[in-house]
């Protein structure tokens, strides 16, 4: 049996990622009934950055399934400078049945997966951040009652982790995607052919566009992020000037569909990218967004244990 990873939004299948989704609304409702790492097992997670969500989220997930998890702080390991990605893959898979990692390069964490004989899950790259996206996809299911056929509009800086997974994970779940953000700041052209490729199986679309206000009409969900990632601190200023045009505001939310739904990863700058009016307000799914970062990665993990044959199919049910 292949061991299964979750590196970026299309290592599921449009199916997959409707069974994962499925199996999260399920879980959520019954949150202790399936305990793929009872033993306990112990699950890895590693952060390279801060993170107080993915941090918490994992933590109590990984335990609800009856696991450990064993949270590695920046430099508390040997992993990247003292020894291999390769070598700490397999040593650890000697040790845990999970490796989560949030870093800055995509390729350290396919380094770790062509090593490891357990999944290894994407917890956030300069690249990627496909269990935020679990979530938000969670999230519009419950809102709109599904997400084929929806419209996402994101708004900002768009050549980040966060842009390229709203657009592979979306049209992935059959949405119409449009991303929306200055010239110079839109995703790389090997993202956007992924998507349009992906789109063209599940019957979502691609929109990629400097005119918010393009992105914006009648869309049934509006998403930003912050402007400055991490490891972008030292660009601060030069960043703040460049997506003032951007911002997910009562001005922009009046060009969206009537009572279209607010998502932002968070952390959130309020009367940066949103305005506090917009992230407190009615139409702000934020909170239950943040919620579902629990559930969606919990039934991933529970997806990516059976998957790989190294857990019971009824543990998943
Ligand atoms: N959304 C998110 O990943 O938050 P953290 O950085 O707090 O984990
Ligand atoms: N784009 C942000 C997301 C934080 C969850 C960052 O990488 O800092």
């Amino acid at each position: 049996m292949t061991v299964r990873h979750f590196l970026t939004d299309l290592d599921l299948s449009p199916a997959e990622l409707d069974q994962v989704l499925t199996l999260a609304a399920t879980m959520k409702a019954d949150p202790y009934a399936i305990t793929p790492l009872a033993g306990p097992q112990t699950a890895a997670v590693f952060f390279d950055k801060t993170s107080t969500r993915t941090r918490f989220s994992f933590a109590a997930g990984i335990s609800a399934l009856g696991g450990a998890p064993l949270v590695v702080n920046p430099g508390e390991s040997q992993l990247g400078h003292k020894e291999t990605i390769a070598d700490t893959a397999r040593v650890l898979d000697r040790m845990v049945s999970l490796i989560i990692w949030r870093t800055y390069a995509q390729s350290g964490l396919e380094e770790m997966a062509a090593y490891s004989s357990v999944p290894v899950i994407n917890a956030l790259s300069d690249d990627y951040h496909p269990c935020q996206l679990l979530a938000d996809l969670l999230t519009v299911r419950e809102q709109l009652g599904a997400t084929q056929g929806r419209s996402l509009a994101y708004l900002g800086d768009a050549a980040n982790n966060m842009a390229n997974s709203y657009l592979l994970a979306g049209v992935n779940a059959g949405m119409d995607v449009r991303i929306a953000g200055p010239e110079g700041y839109l995703p790389e052209q090997r993202i956007i052919d992924a998507a349009q490729e992906r789109a063209a199986q599940t019957g979502g679309s691609v929109l990629i566009t400097s005119d918010p206000a393009e992105a914006l009409r009648g869309a049934d969900v509006v998403a930003t992020d912050t402007w400055i990632s991490m490891g972008q601190e030292q660009e601060k200023e030069a960043r703040l000037a460049l997506f003032g045009d951007y911002r997910v505001d009562a001005a922009a939310m009046a060009q969206a569909a009537p009572g279209a739904v607010v998502l932002h990863c968070l952390p959130a700058y309020r009367g940066v990218e949103i305005s506090a009016e917009v992230l407190d307000g009615p139409q702000s799914m934020v909170w239950d967004e943040a919620e579902n970062r629990l559930h969606a990665q919990k039934a991933l993990m529970a997806w990516l244990l059976v998957e790989s044959g190294l857990a019971d199919a009824e543990t998943e049910r």
